[in-house]
């Protein structure tokens, strides 16, 4: 490991103590239970506005929407209108669509612009302040989706964030200490003339209004993306952007479009998986990952026993180099997604599994494809309406509040998305990834991401909505929640309860957390060359599972504030 990487490494590390903190798990073991629809989120308030819209008559596209305002009001650390995301939709006829409005690159930006003139990294400039900023993609996205999926007007969708911005909401004293453990941050870049700074502590209990946020919202209520993109909105966007040096212009934003992509769809066993192609890694590493650990028997060897995460460890270490060199914005590079998903393809990647020993990731390279000439602090939620249809959406700023850049007349934090890049081949992110040429920076592309939105279908009927924020652990947490079910037979809370643990290739290394593994299994691990490092959370995993008979399980992660709501 070179010292870029060990530095950034350790960062990263750093960085999930800070915005992780532990949870004691005295968890539920079953979810929220709903005969008809179910809405699981990060916030209470977002959950009970998103099963509002159901009840008035919305489907799960209008709930979707009306959720992501609500959580860029109530969890600003993730929730956002400055940032970027992905849905994956199933209707109730099988039929699925998938819209990625990932940000993108300012058209001013370029491959060396975290570079300083020596040709190495300047620390911090991808991740906070105006240049770490990408072209925000949310608006678009959730107009784009209302537009063509929506069953009740923009009003209906909007109307109660819009209210929750202006009546304001209780804190809760996980936000108590985000916002305390940011103070110092803000002021530096932002001043003292914003919401979120107040004389003194905040306390859990305290009421966060944000009038200058409604206002925004009620611009795009009535504008649409006009409200957001051009007028005052971008003009108070463009001047935090003068303000600290960034890149985005006027064009930038206007020229900004969400796309919609076909899902990626593959079979693990007897379901059916509906994931989210590039630019998220997501779905890909998903399809990798589980289509490597197939072959094995998983269930006879037990949950969590040292065999097992001996093997899902190898796998994911293999994906995630997989990753690195491959993977990028497929309207830029040409990703062998075939190749890299194809079954015997995966079977051979795992030749060189040892099964009593861990591989060293020096050993452990891309694996070799025909490349084809043509082809191609997050929140999830997870939501099923009362007709059926599916939804699946993680959403993001990247950091905790992104950039921390406050936009100031419209009241909203822009992301830090722009760190998800390869700022410099072989150098790691936030959250320890390496990427290379696929993944370096060009005018209007969009960064690469492990946000993996997914819904599972058995014997194709709807079998479980899924998803979780957490960096490069998103695919890892996805994967182990559709094996704990699959496989072993957990219900939706049980799946989100469990310990999980992450392996990302590089850093060479097992993240764990507290109850991942047995003492025994944990010695068992370290013996076959393992290095573990404990790690209070990994994950919040919203998700809801179709039981036989229909009934609905809402699964809301006790590692934060999540919560499901359901009827
Ligand atoms: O797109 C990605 O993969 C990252 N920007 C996601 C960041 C994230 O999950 C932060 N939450 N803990």
């Amino acid at each position: 490991m070179n010292s870029s990487v060990r530095q950034s490494a350790w960062l990263f590390i750093l960085l999930m103590f800070i915005s992780w903190p532990s949870f004691s798990q005295t968890a539920k073991i079953t979810g929220k239970l709903g005969k008809h629809a179910m809405v699981v989120c990060a916030r209470k308030e977002a959950a009970d506005i998103g099963l509002a819209v159901i009840h008035k008559g919305g489907n799960a596209i209008d709930a979707a929407v009306a959720v992501e305002f609500a959580l860029a009001v109530c969890y600003p650390e993730a929730g956002n209108i400055g940032g970027g995301g992905f849905m994956v939709i199933r209707f109730n006829n099988r039929a699925a669509d998938a819209i990625d409005y990932r940000e993108t690159a300012p058209s001013e930006g370029s491959k060396d612009m975290y570079l300083d003139n020596s040709g190495n990294v300047i620390p911090e400039k991808s991740l906070f302040g105006s240049l770490a900023c990408g072209v925000p993609g949310t608006v678009d996205g959730l107009l784009a989706a209302h537009n063509k999926y929506g069953k009740l007007a923009l009003k209906d969708v909007m109307e109660p964030a819009i209210q929750l911005a202006q009546r304001g909401f209780a804190i809760t004293s996980r936000q108590a200490e985000n916002l305390n453990n940011y103070r110092k941050r803000f002021l530096q870049i932002n001043g003292s003339d914003m919401p979120y700074i107040r004389e003194g502590k905040w306390q859990a209990g305290d009421t966060l209004r944000l009038p200058e946020l409604a206002n925004t919202l009620m611009r795009i209520e009535k504008l649409g993306r006009k409200g957001f993109y051009s007028g005052l909105t971008a003009q108070c966007i463009i001047q935090s952007m003068k303000k600290g040096k960034g890149l985005i212009s006027m064009k930038d934003l206007q020229n900004y479009h969400s796309r919609w992509r076909a899902p990626l769809r593959f079979d693990f066993h007897s379901c059916q998986i509906i994931s989210m192609p590039p630019p998220s890694s997501g779905g890909l590493a998903l399809n990798q990952l589980l289509g490597m650990v197939e072959p094995y028997p998983l269930a006879t060897w037990g949950w969590n026993s040292a065999k097992s995460a001996h093997l899902m460890i190898e796998a994911e270490r293999r994906a995630f180099a997989d990753r690195s060199e491959y993977l990028g914005d497929p309207d830029y590079v040409n990703i062998p997604v075939p190749a890299l998903t194809d079954s015997s393809y995966l079977r051979k990647r795992m030749l060189d599994f040892q099964e009593t020993k861990a591989t060293p990731s020096l050993e452990i390279k891309a694996g070799k494809v025909t490349l084809f000439g043509e082809s191609e602090e997050t929140t999830h939620y997870s939501i099923v309406d009362d007709q059926g249809n599916a939804l699946s959406g993680t959403t993001t700023l990247n950091g905790t509040f992104g950039s921390c850049v406050y936009v100031k007349g419209a009241g909203f934090f822009l992301n830090n998305e722009m760190d998800d890049f390869s700022v410099k081949p072989g150098v790691a992110n936030m959250y320890g990834l390496v990427g290379g040429e696929a993944n370096s920076i060009s005018p209007g592309k969009r960064m690469l991401s492990s946000m993996t939105p997914t819904i599972v279908e058995k014997d194709n009927a709807l079998f479980m909505v899924v998803g979780t924020p957490g960096g490069s652990t998103i695919i890892t947490s996805v994967f182990q929640a559709v094996l704990d079910v699959v496989e072993y037979h957990m219900n939706m809370q049980q799946a989100v309860n469990a310990g999980r643990f992450h392996h990302q290739w590089l850093p060479d290394m097992v993240y764990a957390e507290p109850t991942a593994f047995t003492p025994a299994v944990k010695s068992d691990l370290e013996k076959m060359g393992y290095h573990i490092m404990i790690r209070p959370a990994i994950g919040r995993v919203d998700a809801i599972l179709v039981h036989p008979g229909g009934m609905l399980e809402g699964a809301a992660d006790p590692r934060g504030d999540d919560a499901a709501a359901g009827y």
